[in-house]
Parts: C-alpha cells; sequence; structure tokens
C-alpha cells in the first residue's frame, strides 16, 4: 500500500516537473498548485495527538510542514480571485533556487508521505488486534447485517434495520450522510472495498437528472439516499436485474434538497485516500469531474451577499422544517470541511487553476465570516446587548442590523464564563442563538473554528453537560422550540414536538464527530465520558436512533431501532479514542496559508475589513 501511494506521488512529481514547464510563464504559484502541493496539503492535516493520556492534551501542528515552508516565504504571489475560467497573466520563468527548492521539497513530502502512510497502516492493524467489547461485537454483527449488495458488491449500508416494523418509510435505504460513519467503521478495521465501491456507484448518480414537478435543477447534486432494485430484464418475468435508484430529494418527506450529501462525499474520498494510500482513485478522471461538478454548484454565483451557502430548510441532517433556511452553521461547517479536502484532490492543470483559486478565496472568506460573526461567549453577547441599531455605513458595527431584544430569555443565563460557541444561522437582522452540535464539532474537526473557539466549544459542551450530555450524548440542538415557536417554526410539526427528534432531541449517532473533536483538542476524557454514558443504554435500548426528552431519558417515540448511524457511530468513537491518531483522515488543520497574502481589493478601497487579514488577526487573539 505504501509503495502505491509513493509511486502515486513519483508519477505526480513527474507530472508536476511538466506542469512546471508548460506553467513557467504564467504567473501563479507553481508550488502552491502542484501535485506536490496537493500531496503536502495532505499532510497539513495529518498530525494528530497520540500520547495516551487525555485532559488538557494540545492537538500539536506538523513536526515539519514543507508546504507552509514553501508557500509562506515572502516571495510567494498573492491568491487573487479572478473568476472561474479566465486566464491568469504570463510571468517569468522560475528562477534556479525555485527549482532546487521544488526538488527539496518534493523529497520531504515524499518522505512525509510516507511516514504518515505507515502511520496509518499501523493503526489499522492495531484497530484490528483490539479487543472487543461484548457491545462492540454486537454492533459489528450489526452494521454486517446491515450491508446493502448491488451486483454481487458490499455498496453501503441501510438507514436502519428494524426487524420490528413494516413501516420503514425510506428507511430501507443507503443514506449518503448516514453511511459516512459506517464507512469510517470500515476504514479503521481496513475493511475498504465497501467504501470504494460506494464512492464509486453513488458517483454514478451524481449526475442523472432528478426533476420535481417538471423542474431539473443543476448537475451535481449528489441524492439523499438510494436503493438496489430489482426489476425485470425486457419482456421477460423471469429474469431480474438490479438497478440503483436514487432519492434526490424527489420523493422524501418535504421534498428536501440534500445539499450535505456531496461535502460529505468529497469528506469520505480524502478519508478513504488517507488511510489506503489508493490516490488513484481521486486521480481518476470522473473522480474529479465528480468533484467539480458539486463544488460548481456550491461556488456559482447567485444573489447572496455572504460567503456562506444559501439553502433551504431542512438540507441537512435536520431534514424537516425546523427554521433552519438560510446560512445554517451544519452546512458551512462541512462546506468548509469539503472545500479543504477538495482542494488537497484536485488535479492540477490549466482548467482546474482558477477553481483552486476560487476555493482558497471562498475558504478564507467564509472563515472569516464565522469566526467573527458567529461566534457568541459572555462578552459577545453583551456587546450584541449593546448594539445600536438602524446604522449605515460600511463601518457599522452592528452589520446584520440585530436588535438586542432578540437575545433569547434562556441564553442570558446558559452562556457560561468560561467558554462559547458558534450560533445556529446568521442573516439579516436574524441570529439563531440556538446551539447546534453537528455544527459547532465539525467546526472543530475542520479548523473552521479557531483554536481559542474550538476549545471554547468543548469547555461549554463540559459545563452543560447535563444539557447537551445528560443521559444519552448528544443533544441534535439545544433548546428545543415550544409553544408558539414550536407552532409557528416547525408548522406545528408533530414528529418535532419539544425535546423530540431534531428538536432537541439526543442522537448518539454524533458521538463519532464528538470523539474526532475531543482527540483534535486533546480532551479524550469528554469524549470517553460520554462514550460510557452511551454504551450503558445503546444495546439493551437496541441501539435507537434518538432518545426523548431534556436529558434524553426516553427512546424516542418515533424513533427505528437498530438504526445503522447510532451502531456505526459507537463503533467508530471506541475505535478512535483507542487508536487517536487515525483521526487524521478526517481532520483539517488551521492553514495559515489561507490567512496570507491577500491582494483584494477591499483593503485598496477600505470598503470592509478585507477577509484574509482579518482572519488571520483573528487567529492571534
Ligand atoms: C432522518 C434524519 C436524517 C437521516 C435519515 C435516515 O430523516 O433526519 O438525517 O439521514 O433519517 O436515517
Amino acid at each position: 500500500m505504501a509503495a502505491a501511494a509513493i509511486s502515486h506521488l513519483r508519477r505526480g512529481a513527474q507530472r508536476h516537473a511538466l506542469l512546471c514547464l508548460s506553467l513557467s510563464r504564467r504567473r501563479f504559484s507553481a508550488t502552491a498548485a502542484s501535485p506536490i502541493a496537493a500531496a503536502a496539503r495532505r499532510l497539513l492535516s495529518t498530525t494528530v495527538d497520540t500520547g495516551t493520556s487525555s485532559s488538557g492534551e494540545q492537538y500539536k501542528p506538523a513536526p515539519f510542514d514543507p508546504f507552509r515552508a514553501a508557500t509562506l516565504s515572502p516571495s510567494a504571489p498573492p491568491l487573487e480571485s479572478p473568476p472561474i475560467g479566465d486566464e491568469p497573466p504570463s510571468s517569468p520563468p522560475p528562477p534556479e533556487e525555485a527549482v532546487a527548492s521544488e526538488a527539496a521539497h518534493e523529497q520531504a513530502t515524499l518522505a512525509c508521505q510516507e511516514v504518515e502512510l505507515e502511520g496509518l497502516k499501523a493503526g489499522v492493524e492495531a484497530v484490528k488486534s483490539r479487543e472487543e467489547s461484548p457491545e462492540e461485537k454486537e454492533a459489528w454483527w450489526l452494521l454486517g447485517r446491515a450491508v446493502v449488495n448491488y451486483c454481487g458488491s458490499a455498496v453501503g449500508t441501510v438507514a436502519a434495520n428494524d426487524p420490528s416494523t413494516s413501516q420503514m418509510l425510506n428507511y430501507d435505504q443507503v443514506f449518503i450522510r448516514d453511511f459516512v460513519p459506517s464507512a469510517i467503521a470500515f476504514l479503521l478495521k481496513g475493511e475498504s472495498d465497501i467504501v470504494k465501491d460506494f464512492l464509486l456507484h453513488t458517483l454514478q448518480l451524481q449526475s442523472w437528472e432528478k426533476t420535481v414537478d417538471c423542474y431539473s435543477p443543476g448537475q451535481g447534486l449528489m441524492p439523499a439516499s438510494f436503493k438496489v432494485r430489482s426489476v425485470p430484464l425486457d419482456g421477460n418475468s423471469e429474469a431480474f436485474e438490479e438497478v440503483l435508484d436514487p432519492d434526490f430529494g424527489e420523493s422524501a418527506i418535504g421534498r428536501v434538497a440534500p445539499v450535505d450529501s456531496g461535502l460529505w462525499w468529497i469528506i469520505l474520498l480524502r478519508a478513504y485516500g488517507k488511510i489506503t494510500g489508493d490516490y488513484a482513485l481521486q486521480e481518476r478522471v470522473d473522480v474529479q469531474t465528480g468533484i467539480r461538478l458539486i463544488l460548481n454548484l456550491c461556488l456559482s454565483d447567485g444573489f447572496d451577499m455572504f460567503p456562506t451557502l444559501l439553502v433551504t430548510d431542512g438540507s441537512c441532517m435536520i431534514d424537516r422544517r425546523m427554521g433552519i433556511h438560510g446560512h445554517p452553521l451544519e452546512i458551512q461547517a462541512l462546506f468548509y470541511s469539503a472545500l479543504r479536502c477538495a482542494r488537497e484532490m484536485i488535479g492540477v492543470n490549466d482548467g482546474s487553476k482558477n477553481l483552486i483559486r476560487a476555493i482558497n478565496n471562498r475558504l478564507s472568506a467564509l472563515s472569516f465570516h464565522i469566526r467573527e460573526y458567529y461566534w457568541v461567549d459572555m462578552k459577545k453577547i453583551n456587546e450584541i446587548y449593546r448594539y445600536k441599531t438602524e446604522e449605515y455605513s460600511h463601518d457599522a458595527i452592528n452589520k446584520f442590523n440585530i436588535y438586542p431584544e432578540q437575545i433569547p430569555s434562556w441564553l442570558a443565563d446558559w452562556i457560561p464564563v468560561k467558554g462559547g460557541y458558534l450560533i445556529g444561522n446568521l442573516q439579516p437582522a436574524h441570529m439563531d442563538f440556538r446551539f447546534f452540535s453537528l455544527g459547532n464539532l465539525w467546526a472543530i474537526v475542520s479548523s473552521l473554528a479557531t483554536q481559542r473557539q474550538a476549545e471554547g466549544i468543548l469547555n461549554l459542551i463540559e459545563a452543560k453537560w447535563d444539557d447537551i450530555v445528560a443521559n444519552m450524548p448528544l443533544k441534535i440542538c439545544y433548546p428545543a422550540l415550544e409553544y408558539e415557536e414550536w407552532r409557528i417554526i416547525t408548522g406545528s410539526d408533530p414528529k418535532n414536538t419539544p425535546w423530540s427528534y431534531h428538536n432537541g432531541g439526543s442522537w448518539p449517532t454524533l458521538l463519532w464527530q464528538f470523539t474526532l473533536a475531543c482527540i483534535k483538542m486533546g480532551r479524550r476524557d469528554l469524549a470517553r465520558r460520554a462514550v460510557e454514558v452511551a454504551e450503558k443504554r445503546l444495546s439493551d435500548d437496541k441501539w435507537p436512533e434518538y432518545y426523548d426528552t431534556r436529558t434524553g431519558r426516553f427512546i424516542g417515540k418515533q424513533s427505528r431501532l437498530y438504526q445503522t448511524w447510532t451502531i456505526a457511530g459507537y463503533l467508530s468513537s471506541k475505535m478512535l479514542l483507542d487508536c487517536p491518531e487515525m483521526a487524521s483522515i478526517l481532520i483539517c488543520d488551521e492553514d495559515f496559508e489561507l490567512l496570507e497574502g491577500c491582494a483584494c481589493s477591499l483593503n485598496k478601497s477600505a470598503r470592509t475589513k478585507c477577509s484574509r487579514r482579518a482572519a488571520k488577526s483573528q487567529i492571534l487573539v
């Protein structure tokens, strides 16, 4: 496996040399754009604390970071933002020293890559030889039972496999988001074929035309789920063939668009490459096209004023009306993560350099926006409390015209002195102050949040343990919408009653994401505590989808049993806690390069703060 990866890198190096020649007259950073740089970017995101102690451990930056060293040099050209498809201006050929430093950089990268892959291979062996608890053995058996085959190969897992009910609705389908923890469990155990087949088969489904009432939105959308159907072969009632039947939301309850599916697909593709060393998969033309189609959808211009993605209600894990339309945190965190992962994987050629620029620009603007405007703690809430409103100017403090009366009464007492969190949504004149677990956790995992904010989020979870974990980790959001708010915001949804399902229910699948965030921040003590809480009940309760009540005491009223992502989330958490270095396949480190060298016109016109500079100053505070 290691040899394959090295030969991949060698091929990359050869292409890189050719690329340098062909691009030598162009004015853009060949260093930052080369396959070697792509490999180095992969390495940027690989160092995870492997120590055995827990509380207070800090996540350590990569010991050697050739990419940063090369791209942070003062001579590195600025990242500009021409529209996708524009030709960059020409530039003189690189000097000899630059070529020599490229070669040294290349060598170092190869060595680092090899070390990383060896470490991950050793990790897989360690996972395989672990002693499993009876709960884990049961969970593996159940996960195996959930596997779906297509034409003789395993391609995914059903959402739930509950023999006690015939009312499966669409839970007998393979959901893209639900399969991610299953995929992680399989990858950690060295069973990568199912993940590869899943990635390739879902890719085939991507370009299918989806139609809702005669309307076909743009290509690139990944389905929410798919099903394997047996259909009779033409004119023959005896012979059948299997087909994959995707659902893009056109049969889903409420016809919700699965915006998160494509983002998860990109995140999983990178994890697969890292742990297997099979980079050939991500280099395939069809896979590269798939990545681009997803990105094109996300990066295309619209009427939006913010770098965040504008989506409809229910476009992610919360796939029913819950007042999360606009710019919900969960989508932004997954978007940021997918952009980071895609940037590592996109092959560099004349056709992709502008896309890479667009990604870089969006990443820096997105991180600035979220870090600056979504973050709340005691100090910030106090600031909002004293906001002036109706400010008209470029330097307004209260940019979104938030009326302080919006601060909900629960928040003033709830916000701890130490810690804070990213709010659920931000729109003109509207802040959704609810705490959403997935978005906050994934903001930590992807480094969308600053180091200090990430620590603050975990501090808040620790301080508010009885609200967010209590009897079952973790609350999907806090607090629940009640009374009139429930009636107006959910549309009187009987499934989303207060403290149930998406409205403040507790979802054990979120455990794996909590574990990842804790590992990244050196807080495995917290993750262990949460796993212990879950372990006491999950098997006895038949692995429910979600729990109800303020403290997660009851199995959810309409909860499926034997819910696959509950099972897989538990297994992944256990394996990650024992082999924390494996978390590197999903984590991204802070990217200092993104915060450097901004040449955007915002500086010159002084109309507003430049996001790169501002983002850089954020991490220094
Ligand atoms: C529910 C959840 C959704 C999940 C699906 C299948 O609809 O809200 O996030 O993907 O069930 O488990």
